[in-house]
């Protein structure tokens, strides 16, 4: 049985699912893939820090974070010189998202990677700026870097357009990436005002306190060049998207799709046009048939065009704690397999 080492940076809603799942799965993981998974690290700025190369009791952990609201008083860990320095197989990096700067979770990822270690991360910002200079030191350090939950959280696109489809070209992308303004625009369709329906989804946890990188459309921006880059061959930052949310929109622009026969989506999309391939984001109002009009509530979807099989897509969660903590598994599994 191959056992391999995980240090855990960022233990909040992902961080845990993660744990809990660990700990769930470890007599499967062990059955069907011969594989046993130790957490030699949990390192959190606002929960504290633990390290114990004996493998941390990941229900203790959690029983701890529950019970005392923290799992050490060790809130100022040097991060990047414990990546570098501790010896583990494998950096789970989920650590809060900053798309302007990619930090600190990019130089955590570095750090991992030129010390030898693999890393899977559901952080969006490291692969939407950095994602050549990333996977590029990872390939000359002879390790992985896998981001699978930054898209559609565990259900599978990332893996699905470079690995599954493994060979088709994908020459457009179109998507419902962000499950808020999914949600905040069914409730408008059925006549609520946007602000009544931006309270409710986050009275329901589903938007946040502040809202804008939902609203404005650059969480769905951030994914659609993240898609695009990696599954187009794009070279895209977030300032070639052309970008607009649904924060403007009134009750008039949001029309009943029983009355109109359309349903009104975010769209986040890809194409190319005249060799060079745009990303944007705005609203857009389906025909019924689309299999994108019939996505609903929080969930999130992609569609593919492809050279090969045609239009494929792919609907499933897109957020929560334990979908995104299985994006992790699968990343990790994926690079066991390839060990
Ligand atoms: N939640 C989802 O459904 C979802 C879905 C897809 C992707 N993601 C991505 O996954 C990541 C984690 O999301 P989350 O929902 O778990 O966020 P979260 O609940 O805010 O957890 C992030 C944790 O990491 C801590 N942290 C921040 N900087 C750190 C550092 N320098 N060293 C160690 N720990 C640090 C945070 O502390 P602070 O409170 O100080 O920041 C927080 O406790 C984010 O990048 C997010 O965009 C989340």
């Amino acid at each position: 049985m191959r056992n391999l080492r995980l240090a855990l940076v960022g233990f909040g809603t992902v961080g845990q699912g993660f744990t809990k799942l660990l700990s769930r799965k470890e007599h499967y993981l062990a059955e069907e893939y011969d594989l046993g998974v130790e957490v030699t690290a949990i390192v959190d700025t606002v929960l504290g820090t633990v390290v114990d190369h004996d493998g941390i009791d990941l229900d203790w952990a959690l029983e701890k974070v529950e019970k005392d609201g923290e799992i050490s008083d060790d809130k100022d860990p040097d991060t990047v010189g414990l990546i570098r320095e501790e010896d583990f197989d494998v950096l789970a990096e989920i650590t809060f998202t900053d798309i302007e700067t990619g930090e600190p979770a990019t130089s955590f990822i570095k750090g991992a990677i030129r010390s030898g270690k693999h890393v899977i991360s559901t952080n969006k910002g490291p692969p939407a700026l950095a994602m050549t200079e990333l996977e590029e030191l990872a390939e000359e350090n002879g390790v992985i870097y896998r981001y699978e939950g930054t898209v559609l959280s565990g259900t599978p696109c990332i893996n699905l357009g470079s690995e599954a489809m493994g060979g088709t070209e994908v020459t457009a992308i179109r998507g419902i990436l962000n499950g808020t303004c999914n949600y905040i625009l069914e409730e408008m369709e059925k006549g609520t005002a946007y602000e009544e329906a931006l309270s409710t989804a986050q009275e329901l946890g589903y938007a946040e306190a502040d809202p804008t990188a939902d609203v404005e459309g650059f969480d769905a921006g951030t994914k659609i060049v993240i898609l695009a880059n990696k599954l187009m061959g794009a070279d895209l930052k977030i300032s070639d998207l052309d970008r607009s949310g649904i924060s403007g929109l009134t009750g008039d622009e949001v029309r009943d799709p029983d009355e109109s026969g359309l349903k009104t989506k975010l769209i986040a999309s890809a194409r190319e046009d005249d060799g060079e391939i745009n990303v944007e984001v705005g609203v857009e109002e389906l025909p019924v048939d689309d299999p994108l009009a019939g996505v609903n509530g929080v969930l999130n979807a992609a569609t593919f065009a492809t050279d090969t099989l045609g239009d494929v897509t792919i609907i499933g969660p897109g957020a929560g704690s334990e979908a995104t903590a299985q994006s992790l598994l699968t990343d990790l599994l994926a690079i066991n397999d390839r060990l």
